[in-house]
């Protein structure tokens, strides 16, 4: 059955910007952008990244961003952290909320992070303690639920070892990243069926890419099972244009405008999101990627 409410957490300000080529954005966009995303409704904000600036230069500034932004009562502004010294960082910078970042695949978690799926999970066991010790959640990221660029097919079996291994250690939710937007609906359904084999759907969210233009379907076949968190990028911010197989989130846009018609909840005023998905492509000189965004205007 379908949930009756939906969280939203929003990827514009991480995911969306972590790949933008050319010149590092400038923090003060950064902050705007997450200041404006908040006096949306959006409840949840992925705000940066505390990872090494060698391997993406775009949240280098994650500290200042962090420093810069106005943070709204009620909104959680989490942050990546791949290892003790991202959460170092982010602990400094004041962070209620790390999230860590695994995969499904071997070749990915070793182009991604540069460790094997056993060593990242070892990895993360000294940082989820340290970051719960100090009232920090967080949150488990398993990357290419539904196929990887360097392995293909990925055994729903696996997503869900991984994601039960991450709940264990101390994840209290658990986003099943489709990294390259290969999933179809019956594909996601049978991955999802895997994993809540282990993981209740509660700890779940999804976090679809669109690259092939599925994720619209696919979020709505995990609906239809409940899946009630959503991860999504404002004007479908992400992916980076120079390389092939990798395309933003699913719009924040048109994932209201589907939860709308079903007459879903979100708390999330879609206009606001509209007008902010055309301020920051403008800044950026970048396409709006959202539909609803390019059918509804600005105002
Ligand atoms: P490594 O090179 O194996 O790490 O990278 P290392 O420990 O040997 O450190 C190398 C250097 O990086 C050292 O500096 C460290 O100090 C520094 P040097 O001595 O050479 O000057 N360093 C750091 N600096 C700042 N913050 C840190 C940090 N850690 C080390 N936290 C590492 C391993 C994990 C650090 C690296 O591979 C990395 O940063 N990877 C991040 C990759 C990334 O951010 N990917 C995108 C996010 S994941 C994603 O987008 C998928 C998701 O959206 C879900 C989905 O769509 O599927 C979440
Ligand atoms: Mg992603």
């Amino acid at each position: 059955a379908f949930p009756q409410q939906v969280r939203i957490v929003e990827m514009a300000p991480r995911d969306g910007l972590q790949n933008e080529p050319g010149p590092v954005i400038a923090t003060e966009i950064k902050v705007e952008l997450i200041n404006r995303l908040s006096a949306t409704g959006l409840i949840h904000i992925e705000a940066a990244s505390f990872v090494s600036p060698k391997w993406v230069p775009q949240m280098g500034d994650a500290s200042a961003v962090m420093a810069g932004i106005q943070r709204k009562p009620g909104v959680t502004y989490s942050a990546l952290a791949p290892n003790l010294k991202g959460l170092e960082g982010a602990i400094a910078a004041g962070v209620e909320e790390v999230a860590v970042f695994s995969a499904a695949s071997e070749a990915f978690t070793q182009k991604n992070i540069n460790c094997s799926i056993a060593e990242s999970l070892e990895r993360f066991a000294p940082l989820i303690e340290q970051a719960r010790s100090e009232g920090i959640r967080v949150r488990g990221y398993v990357s290419t639920v539904l196929g990887c660029p360097y392995q293909g097919d990925i055994d729903p079996v696996q997503v869900a070892r991984v994601s039960r291994d991450l709940i264990d250690m101390g994840c209290y939710e658990i986003s099943l990243g489709d990294t390259i937007g290969t999933g179809t609906p019956l594909k996601a359904k049978r991955m999802l069926e895997a994993v809540t084999k282990v993981v209740p759907i509660s700890q779940l969210a999804a976090h679809f890419h669109d690259t092939y233009g599925q994720a619209l379907a696919n979020l709505y076949a995990v609906l239809e099972e409940g899946i009630a968190v959503i991860d999504s990028s404002t004007a479908g911010l992400g992916g980076c244009p120079y390389a092939r197989g990798a395309s933003g989130n699913v719009a924040t846009e048109d994932v209201l405008y589907l939860l709308q018609g079903l007459g879903i909840d979100t708390g999330v005023d879609l206009q606001a999101v509209v007008n902010t998905g055309h301020w920051i492509t403008q800044q950026l000189g970048r396409h709006n990627g959202s539909k609803v965004a390019q059918a509804m205007g600005d105002c």
